[in-house]
């Protein structure tokens, strides 16, 4: 098996790959990632040397490179992640989403048509998306895989429109695929613009908690290593042209989990028990701000066997602890560019 991961050097993707990479000593991995602010070759370092594994810095947009790509590496398998994938960017810059998660996309299901046409015997592109296609949820419900597609910000319409021309891709030309829909993903590598590394680092440099609108939106939260794990029993086990809906069965309000955090944080800080509580700090709502995501994950677990492993405090607190053990990578991604963003977006 000659198995493409794209955006391996990113959060979700690089768990994938680590998981992939020690579990499969006979695959050929190979990792494609652009390195763009997200990607960070230090997310893998602990596998650069094994021999199942290699690295390529390329664009999912450029035909002509994804075409030579999987001819040199003989590609049978696609587990795709790379996208643009913070809602806020999406909203001020949209365009670079349109771009890498519905044009990358589109290039990636052509190559691999082109590439596999003769054959399409153990053959398969896997199609990482998001709950965030399903639009946003009353204080009742949850997202089933035949949920009608309503995504609101630039981001989540660009992955819908991904997934259906990977839908389209199936239905027209019979590629073989699957696809998985997960809620909010935490733990250690993520970059620190989405909400759970931001308030930790801003916690622990003692900098204000920006708390969108009234802290009542309400997120399903899943340790990115049972994601991992989803994703790897999805690619081997999953039925073709089939969606799985991957969640933690764990709903939180915002500021329940944000005086959560700073609980847990100020605790291992060694501070007062509440003394970050007074950084909470109401700002302006995000545009098109979704009520609420939640998941039903029950066709997983049926099906495939699939559960979330780990309890949210549990998950929450190793998060913590990486964070705190890992300050270099957080100050080595927190330089430069993130603090453009940062200025920018939060003044
Ligand atoms: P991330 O932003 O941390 O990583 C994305 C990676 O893609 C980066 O390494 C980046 O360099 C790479 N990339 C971006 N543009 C590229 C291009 N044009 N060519 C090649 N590589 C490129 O994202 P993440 O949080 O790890 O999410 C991974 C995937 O999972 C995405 O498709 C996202 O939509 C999906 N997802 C994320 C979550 C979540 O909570 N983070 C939840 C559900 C689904
Ligand atoms: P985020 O981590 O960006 O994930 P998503 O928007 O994909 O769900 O945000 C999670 C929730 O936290 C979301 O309701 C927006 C909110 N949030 C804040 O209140 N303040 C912040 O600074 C950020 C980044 C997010």
């Amino acid at each position: 098996m000659n198995l493409l991961v794209t955006g391996g050097a990113g959060f979700i993707g690089s768990h994938v790959v680590k998981h992939l990479v020690a579990k499969y000593p006979e695959y050929n991995i190979i990792n494609l990632d652009l390195l763009t602010y997200a990607g960070n070759l230090e997310n893998i370092g602990s596998i650069k040397d094994k021999e199942n594994y290699s690295f390529v810095k390329a664009d999912i947009r450029d035909l002509k490179e994804m075409r030579k790509l999987f001819a040199d590496h003989k590609i049978d398998g696609v587990i795709h992640l790379a996208a643009e994938s913070h809602v806020d960017r999406s909203i001020s810059d949209p365009l670079v989403f349109i771009t890498t998660n519905v044009i990358g996309t589109a290039t990636l299901l052509q190559v691999a048509k082109e590439q596999w046409k003769d054959n399409y015997d153990n053959k398969l592109f896997y199609h990482v998306s998001t709950d965030e296609v399903y639009g946003t949820l009353g204080d009742e419900g949850f997202f089933y895989e035949d949920t009608a597609y309503d995504p609101r910000s630039p981001y989540s319409a660009s992955k819908a429109s991904s997934d259906h021309l990977v839908r389209a891709f199936h239905h027209t030309y019979g590629l073989p695929v699957v696809l998985s829909n997960c809620s909010n993903n935490y733990g250690p590598y993520q970059f620190p613009e989405k909400l759970i590394p931001l308030f930790i680092n801003n916690i622990v440099h003692k900098k204000a908690l920006p708390v969108y609108g009234q802290g009542i939106n309400v997120r399903d939260w899943l340790y990115v290593k049972d994601h991992a794990r989803a994703i790897d029993t999805i690619f081997h086990k999953g039925k073709k042209g089939e969606t799985y809906n991957i969640g933690g069965h764990n709903e939180w309000k915002n500021i329940d989990l944000i005086k959560l955090l700073i609980k847990l944080t100020d605790q291992k800080l060694g501070r007062a028990a509440g003394s970050s509580d007074e950084l909470i700090t109401y700002v302006k709502d995000r545009a098109g701000h979704d009520l609420r995501y939640a998941i039903d994950a029950t066709k997983i677990k049926d099906e495939l066997d699939w559960e979330p492993s780990l309890q949210f405090e549990e998950g929450l607190s190793l998060t913590i602890d990486w964070y705190l053990e890992n300050k270099d990578w957080l100050d080595s991604v927190t330089s430069g560019e993130y603090q453009k963003y940062y200025q920018k977006h939060y003044g």
